[in-house]
């Protein structure tokens, strides 16, 4: 299959019409959103749904968000809209907030992967948005990348694992949250399944409390269920080795650089992904500086654009750990899985 790519700036008009067709049509577009670029078909149509695992080799029961791009479309998805869902729909949508609730009948088994609830978002990216308005249809998609791969916050890292395997590409420039949206289960108490923009603090503050799901930051028990099927799969492996390094700033990058020099003496090549804050330890050493330490949304940002920025160029990639605070949470999330959990505390 060829793909077709479509600037979505100057090719506007043609480029979502067109692209709106092809997901009518049961085929597979991806899109850009303000998280990362989604992988989109129509998610009312069971079989269009199933081309979405195939080209991402995505495991069967791993169950995919609806994008709308109206809020009273959430309506016909689930089986009623629950009074704190109102109230999270109107602060924070469109955005990066993804809210899981009882599905409706008209929502397909391919969509949930069997379960009875259905994860819901309305994006904030005009093209995202109005490719849904073009196709009259919710779309459904998971992150454009190829299953454990870092999530693709460009068109060029959808191209790099989709060419030839999706009917079209809408390339919108760089995604702005960089990390995939917060997905908040609203059935029974409210928790978060996944970090991400919206963060616990912005979520409790409309709400009041809001739970955090242990495996945000612990790896599943043997087997311990998962809360999120999400959980259980790897994820956000570039081809090197990841390692974090916890602490204190100073501690942190004091371990990366005492763990640097031995790998590079057995040979190994490496790179640091460095704060503004650490910038100076890492003098001479191969650094890749990719945000603030106390505006962890900058770190998100880049987090998997570094990823693939370094993956297959060196063995081992080091990072830092920091403060779980408001959006740190999402960044440790992404991290630690990217890691598979390979911390260093001293
Ligand atoms: O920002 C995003 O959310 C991006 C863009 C494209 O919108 N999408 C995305 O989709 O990250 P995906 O499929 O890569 O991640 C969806 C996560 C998975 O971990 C999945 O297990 C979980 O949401 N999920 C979906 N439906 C669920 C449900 N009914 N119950 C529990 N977890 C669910
Ligand atoms: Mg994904």
């Amino acid at each position: 299959m060829e793909t077709e790519i479509f600037n979505a700036k100057t090719q506007k008009e043609n480029g979502t019409q067109y692209a709106g067709r092809v997901i009518r049509q049961g085929g597979l577009v991806a899109f850009p959103t303000e998280t990362v670029y989604g992988l989109g078909a129509n998610g009312l149509d069971g079989e269009a749904v199933k081309r979405i695992f195939e080209a991402k080799g995505r495991p069967a029961d791993n169950p995919l968000i609806l994008h709308i791009a109206k809020k009273s479309d959430v309506k016909e998805l689930w089986s009623h809209v629950p009074d704190n869902a109102k109230r999270l729909m109107d602060a924070f949508w469109p955005g990066p907030l993804t809210l899981i609730f009882v599905k409706s009948d008209i929502v397909p088994d391919e969509v949930t992967a069997g379960l009875s609830t259905v994860a819901v978002r309305m994006p904030e990216h005009r093209t995202a948005l109005a490719l849904i308005r073009a196709a009259g249809v919710p779309i459904a998609a998971p992150s454009a990348n190829i299953s454990g791969r870092p999530s693709p916050t460009t068109a060029e890292h959808v191209a790099a694992d989709m060419d030839g395997r999706i009917d079209v590409i809408l390339d919108g420039g760089p995604c702005e949250v960089g990390v995939e949206s917060t997905v908040l289960t609203l059935v029974g108490k409210p928790t978060i399944l996944r970090p991400g923009g919206i963060t616990r603090e912005m979520l409790e503050q409309v709400i009041g409390e809001v739970e955090v799901s242990p495996a945000v930051l612990h790896p599943l028990a043997e087997g311990e269920p998962a809360p999120s099927p999400g959980m259980k799969h790897k994820h956000y492996a570039p081809d090197a080795e990841v390692i974090v390094a916890v602490g204190s700033p100073r501690r942190a990058a004091s371990i990366i650089c005492r763990e640097y020099e031995i790998e590079e003496a057995m040979g190994r090549t490496c790179v640091v992904l460095g704060t503004e804050q650490t910038r100076a330890c890492y003098r001479g050493m191969n650094y890749d500086i990719i945000g603030d330490r106390d505006e962890p949304a900058t770190l998100c940002a880049e987090l998997f654009s570094a990823l693939r920025r370094w993956s297959g160029k060196v063995d081992v990639i080091f990072a830092e750990g920091i403060s779980e605070a408001d959006q740190g949470l999402a960044y440790m999330n992404r991290l630690l899985r990217a890691s598979g959990f390979t911390v260093l505390d001293k």
